[in-house]
């Protein structure tokens, strides 16, 4: 048996003792949940159609954003840049020195985790703890240069639209952030203005995509490199691209052969509702998000819906066949508390079928209050997978369409996020979608793989910078 299919080509197996009202709800969601090698190959066809236009002037769901990192590093690359990352949950400051030797660097970093509330606050909150916390790095680390300010590299995962690489209006804020005042600005100049007031040793040089940040990192370790993907919060990918074949950068009048990396930002894709098999679960997360009928895919995918989407199918198994009955779900029904941490354990821990399921007993005891029978447990374990997998085949779609729009037929993908490294099976099971959808013949290797990322954020940034001002 494919591993990686499981549920999709073997159906499920109910443990003895469920009654037959849950049995039939959960085949039927599980139905709901199933994407066939068929419907994975036409999404991505879709998909690939939505690159294409993304790249014209032509209305897309997909943005991609043109990036101006124009180049792939050599590793000669040299410098010492600070980098700042403004992750969903932490800011992470580095200090990266490219050094003489072929791919050397050193790198000093600290981590913040980001206030409670700064997701939903105002832009000055934002600004200003940036750059406090880049003011106490320079601090702790002696970095200070009294009149010469260090060149820092700014990576900022979200929508934007660039016409130069220090420089980005935020199209829309997407993985849950909401702050007022941000949207159809410039972060470089919001940002460098906060470091100004502090008079903090600074100047932005490169404003960089997670995605572009993986690739090019990715790629001065591996030259086979040529997708950079975040599967983590949020799900995106970035390519290099031909500017050629980007008419919408036509009056630039580039060299049609000259490189720059696409930032695609396909989570939006099918934001038009077109091509995705959306069911109940999907439409009410996005209904309770704070940007309803944007990030369509990214939503039915990435990590920070995974949780919310199974949450979602046990209250309904409660609340209509009486799934865990008598319990009191309480905190269950509190809005996005069930991480995809958890959903991912909840069927790592019934993989094996004479686990008494400790793992996912405490979990639902300790965060949520429920007691459930081994049983349950199971049916819990089964939920974790149908959910699970769904996020992994629809995620190799993405990768599939870049693939056949670049008539890539070989290569590797570069992926990051705390997600991909968590989510149980996801590598096997994205590998073997993506086989599918481009129709390996049986006897062949897997010719486009999945690999850990290097770090985007801070060498990736720090490379971005240095080839950046090579000019
Ligand atoms: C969201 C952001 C995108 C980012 C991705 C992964 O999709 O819009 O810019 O690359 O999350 O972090």
């Amino acid at each position: 048996m494919n591993e990686a299919q499981d549920v999709q080509s073997v159906g499920i197996h109910f443990p003895p003792g469920i009654p037959d009202k849950v049995t039939a709800e959960v085949s039927r969601i599980a139905q709901m949940f199933m994407v066939d090698g068929e419907s994975l190959r036409k999404i991505t066809d879709h998909f690939v159609k939505e690159l294409e236009r993304g790249l014209s002037d032509q209305d897309s769901d997909i943005s991609m954003n043109v990036t101006w990192a124009t180049k792939y590093p050599t590793g000669y690359e040299t410098g010492q840049y600070l980098t700042v990352d403004m992750g969903g949950t932490n800011l992470r400051v580095c200090n990266v020195v490219l050094t003489d030797e072929k791919g050397g660097y050193e790198i000093t970093q600290s981590k913040f985790k980001l206030p409670k509330g700064l997701k939903t606050g105002t832009a000055d909150e934002l600004w200003a703890y940036i750059a406090d916390r880049v003011a106490d790095f320079l601090r702790d680390h002696n970095l200070d240069q009294g009149d010469e300010k260090l060149p820092l590299a700014f990576t900022f995962s979200y929508p934007i639209t660039q016409d130069k690489i220090r420089h980005g209006v935020l199209q829309r804020w997407t993985k849950g952030f909401d702050i007022e005042g941000v949207e159809g600005h410039d972060v470089v100049a919001q940002l460098e203005a906060a470091f100004e007031e502090r008079d903090v040793g600074v100047r932005i040089v490169a404003l960089v995509n997670d995605t572009t940040g993986t690739l090019i990192a990715s790629a001065y370790k591996d030259p086979e490199i040529k997708i950079g993907s975040i599967f983590g919060t949020g799900c995106n990918s970035a390519y290099m691209e031909k500017c050629g074949r980007v008419p919408k950068i036509a009056d630039y009048k580039l060299p049609g052969d000259q490189n720059v990396a696409i930032n695609t930002e396909y989570g939006a894709f099918d934001n038009s509702h077109k091509a995705l098999p959306r069911c109940q679960f999907d439409l009410e997360v996005d209904r309770t998000s704070p940007r309803p009928g944007q990030q369509t895919y990214e939503k039915m995918v990435a990590g920070l819906y995974v949780g919310e989407i199974a949450r979602l199918v046990l209250i309904h198994l409660h609340d209509t066949v009486g799934f865990l009955e008598g319990a009191d779900l309480t905190r269950l029904r509190r809005l996005n508390s069930m991480e995809s941490s958890c959903v991912s354990k909840m069927e790592e821990d019934g993989a094996d079928t004479g686990s008494v399921m400790s793992e996912t007993k405490a979990i639902l005891s300790e965060q949520f209050g429920i007691e459930p029978t081994l049983q349950e447990l199971r049916v819990c374990c089964l939920l974790g997978e149908i959910v699970c997998t769904r996020a992994a085949r629809l995620y190799a779609c993405g990768i599939a369409a870049i693939c056949k729009k670049e008539g890539l037929k070989k290569g590797r993908v570069g992926v990051d996020g705390s997600t991909f490294e968590k989510l149980f099976r996801f590598k096997s099971r994205a590998a073997a979608a993506l086989r599918e959808i481009l129709e390996w013949p049986d006897d062949e290797e897997d010719l486009v793989t999945f690999v850990q990322a290097e770090d985007g954020s801070g060498i990736g940034a720090a490379l971005i910078a240095a080839l950046s001002s090579e000019g």
